[in-house]
């Protein structure tokens, strides 16, 4: 079988790995093609990373590559491109393992996004484990992808929703947490980071004070992933879940980890092709783990573009993105705090990559619309986290969210176009 030709990033230059020390931003940027471009006359600049993140060429030319030389269906084939494709799939789950520091490569399954990882437990551990009058807790902060499962769980269970409070800096109230935690909790279920506050939930204690009651904890990491080193075996999560397209990686692409024992013990989430080992009208005996959970052809490029990212990333360093994104963090609430009439909407102590705010006097969306014809990306409007916007008496924030390509100097231009919304509205 022939290696895959690497990517320029990482064959003719220099290693990142090497470059990286002091992050060197500006190679990095060189990486993004999309953001060598003009938006409405100006230099466009990224800042709605907390939706979905620009791609590296390695994980454009990896998803290239996997069209132009081997595309072919996997598992099933005895010929050179399928098994070369099956290959290169199964190598993507070992890397997304060791991205997240878990035990063993079954323990990844790949799903759409997190948004179907935290469907996909509602579905099969939950409606395994809940029923009527028991409880599943999560928080205030929760993505409506972390809430809107569980109620549906919840409903046809006749189950309770319990969820935990948040003080005014946007931070989980651990007292009230521990105290919702009840022999009738069957399942906690809480954001690593907040998508709409940029909080950094306490994962750890979280964990432990579910787990003295054996309560099982599914962590929804789709802002943690992408911006902090995450090891699932020493927070001791049951499942924890990522979606792609926010980790510098494909749209269509997630993960949901889940501990083993959890997953053999867990009924299928969908039936047909791949999950199965024999089917008879009789009796249809299921895969093993991780393939019982990915039923049907499934995203193959996908996971082949993450593994780029992935690598992209470890090549990095995530404890020094997290580094330089915090400073771009600091950085820029001093920046957005000095605009007159300006309020920050999540102030907690433990912050990553996001920033939300509103102006006095000036609708979200017209901070937006204004900032877009300067050429800077940001997002308005609920996040979905309405419960969060409830929770601060909003219907809206503008939020400008940072990625590893993301400057200084940009954090300036959000500046002056914030500047520039002031004076538009006086
Ligand atoms: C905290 C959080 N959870 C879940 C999701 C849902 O992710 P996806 O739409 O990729 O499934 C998002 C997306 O914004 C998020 O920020």
């Amino acid at each position: 079988m022939t290696t895959l030709a690497r990517s320029p990033l990482q064959s003719g230059r220099a290693p990142l790995r090497e470059i990286a020390s002091g992050f060197d931003v500006e190679r990095v940027r060189a990486d993004f093609p999309i953001l060598h471009q003009q938006a409405h006359g100006h230099p466009l600049v990224y800042l709605d990373n907390a939706a979905t993140s620009q791609k590296p060429k390695a994980v454009i030319e990896a998803i290239v590559r996997y069209y132009e030389c081997y595309n072919s269906n996997i598992h099933r084939g005895v010929h050179y491109l399928s098994e070369r494709a099956t290959v290169e799939y199964e190598a993507s789950r070992k890397t997304v393992q060791s991205f997240l520091h878990a035990a063993r490569p079954a323990e990844i399954i790949f799903v759409r996004g997190t948004t179907e990882a935290i469907n996909l437990v509602a579905q099969t551990y939950g409606r395994l484990h809940v029923g009527a009058g028991d409880e599943v807790l999560i928080t205030a902060m929760e993505h409506h992808s972390n809430i809107v499962p569980w109620q549906l769980l919840c409903e046809e269970k006749r189950a309770k929703l319990r969820v935990a409070p948040i003080n005014d800096a946007g931070e989980l109230i651990l007292d009230e947490f521990e105290k919702l935690l009840s022999p009738r909790t069957k399942i906690v279920a809480v954001a690593h980071v907040s998508n709409a506050l940029g909080t950094v939930n306490p994962i750890a204690t979280i964990i432990k004070m579910a787990h003295a009651r054996n309560i099982p904890v599914l962590v929804d990491g789709a802002q943690a992933a992408p911006r902090m080193s995450v090891n699932v075996q020493e927070l001791d999560c049951d499942f924890y879940t990522f979606s792609g397209h926010k980790t510098y990686g494909p749209t269509g692409i997630g993960v949901l980890y889940g501990k083993l024992p959890l997953l053999e013990s867990m009924p299928p989430y969908q039936g047909g092709g791949e999950m199965i080992s024999s089917v008879s009208f009789e009796k249809t005996v299921y895969n093993k783990v991780p393939h019982k959970f990915e039923a049907g052809t499934p995203d193959i490029s996908g996971p082949i573009g993450l593994r780029a990212a992935v690598e992209y990333l470890n090549a990095l360093g995530m404890d020094k993105i997290a580094r330089y994104e915090h400073e771009l963090l600091t950085n820029a609430t001093e920046v957005v705090s000095a605009i007159p009439r300006v309020r920050l909407i999540g102030t907690a102590k433990e912050k990553a990559g996001v920033l939300s705010f509103v102006m006095d006097g000036v609708h979200p969306h017209d901070i937006g619309t204004i900032l877009d014809q300067e050429g800077i990306a940001i997002r308005t409007g609920h996040h979905c986290a309405q419960p969060v916007m409830t929770r601060f008496g909003l219907d809206a924030t503008a939020r400008a969210s940072f990625g590893l390509y993301n400057t200084k100097e940009e954090i300036d231009a959000l500046g002056r176009g914030l500047q520039k919304v002031r004076e538009v509205f006086g």
